[in-house]
């Protein structure tokens, strides 16, 4: 069929398969760009491997050292006359391309909050790597069955104690407006909030992972989290995600004391923002984002999710020293993002914004395209006007 992009609101609901896959081979390539990463990971589990920082993460990890992977993710395969979603397309193309490579790579397409699946990593482990020595946490989701209670929980992005006003933008229009977000009802929105993007899942997959005995000798886990700028304190560091986010930082000396007796470690870090499908739900922060894109491109220091794992990984992981942690004990590679003189710019661009400068000010064209290229499309050197076949497998999924 020919695959074309139909949006709705933030979402793209089509994803094409040449396309995806030509996004993967750019982080691939890029990956291999800047050589070989000394004593990187060799057996990696990663949780949210098919799209975003995780399918970075994936990339690094097998293109940086060689590793072998297994993949979770939770994503909808293709069937005839209805495309797969980008992250079925990204893990297909990946593991085409780590196979040819002569990387091992295997995917568990389920639910990674359930026990079910957990096990069925477990069993992969066992009975393909043996042990892993490093553990990915990258999930983001909306909602999470708890595993236990069987509640299922939904998040919000609400303000806490007041409602938020400022400036969103339409990306896809380039209209700016005001919006109000009323704070959450009641405790309950931060509890759920807490519950899906908190760091209980992290620890229950740390947990099984280690009474499997799949956890090798100096493991390390690493999962991903977000400050920014004070404009968005409101809605995100302040809001309800934010207080998963510290509820996923407060879990790391939980996870370190449980890997001591393996000498394995645990870390948050903190990434820039960046255009995923999960940051382009969140109001106001697209046009954060815009902003922050023209500043950093400008300066010369813009990174896209690819370069901000590889960095993460040669030089915070696997420098052969323990990274450098904040006051708070997380890593930063949103460093560049947080420069005084980043930061200042953004701030004067952000009061400046309208309809009516938005594409001379801010980079909304980059942000644009960036969005499409989430989906495969907006790649110059792939045809759309092409017949393409839609029913794709990921290899190792039957
Ligand atoms: P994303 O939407 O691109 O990726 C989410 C991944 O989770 C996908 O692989 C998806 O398949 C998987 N997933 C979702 N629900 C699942 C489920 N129930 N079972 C199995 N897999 C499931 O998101 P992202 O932006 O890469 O976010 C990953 C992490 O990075 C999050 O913790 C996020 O808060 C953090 N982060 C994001 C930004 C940003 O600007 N995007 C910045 C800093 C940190
Ligand atoms: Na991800």
């Amino acid at each position: 069929m020919i695959i074309q992009p139909r949006v709705r609101g933030f979402i793209c609901l089509t994803s094409h398969p040449e396309g995806t896959a030509e996004h993967v081979k750019q982080q691939v390539a890029y990956v291999k760009s800047k050589g070989k990463i000394e004593n990187g990971p060799k057996k990696v589990l990663v949780i949210g491997a098919s799209t975003g920082f995780g399918l970075a993460s994936r990339i690094t990890a097998a293109f940086g050292s060689d590793a072998a992977t297994i993949g979770v993710f939770f994503e909808k395969p293709a069937a005839p006359g209805k495309p797969g979603t980008a992250g079925w397309y990204n893990s297909a193309a990946f593991e085409q391309q780590a196979t040819e490579a002569g990387l091992y790579a295997k995917s568990i397409n389920g639910d990674a909050f359930s026990d079910e699946v957990k096990k069925q990593a477990i069993a992969l482990i066992k009975q393909d790597l043996g042990q892993v020595d490093l553990v990915v946490y990258s999930l983001a989701s909306p909602r999470r069955t708890h595993p236990k209670t069987g509640v299922a929980h939904a998040s919000v992005l609400k303000p806490i104690s007041q409602p938020f006003t400022n400036k969103t933008v339409d990306f896809h229009a380039g209209v700016i407006s005001d919006i109000s977000i009323q704070p959450v009802e009641s405790e309950d929105d931060i509890d759920n909030t807490i519950a899906v993007m908190g760091g209980e899942d992290w620890k229950f997959w740390i947990e099984e992972l280690k009474a499997a005995n799949v956890l090798a000798d100096g493991v390390k886990t690493v999962a991903y989290s977000y400050i920014g700028p004070e404009l968005t304190y409101p809605i995100y560091r302040n809001g309800t995600i934010g207080k998963a986010k510290d509820d996923l930082e407060a879990t790391v000396p939980v996870l370190n004391d449980l890997l001591a007796d393996l000498n394995g470690v645990s870390y948050v870090s903190v990434n820039k923002a960046l255009v995923t499908q999960s940051s382009s739900a969140i109001p106001v922060v697209p046009l954060y984002i815009s902003l922050l894109y023209k500043v950093m491109k400008e300066k010369g220091i813009h990174e896209g999710t690819i370069e901000q794992i590889q960095r993460l990984f040669a030089e915070r992981l696997y420098t052969g020293a323990a990274p450098a942690l904040d006051d708070k004990g997380r890593i930063r590679v949103d460093d560049l993002e947080m420069r005084e003189d980043v930061q200042a710019e953004v701030a004067k661009l952000w009061e400046k914004a309208t309809t009516e400068n938005l594409e001379e000010i801010s980079d909304i064209a980059g942000y644009r395209d960036e969005f499409f290229h989430l989906f495969g499309f907006n790649f110059s050197n792939v045809d759309y006007e092409a017949d393409t076949n839609e029913v794709v497998e990921v290899p190792s999924i039957k």
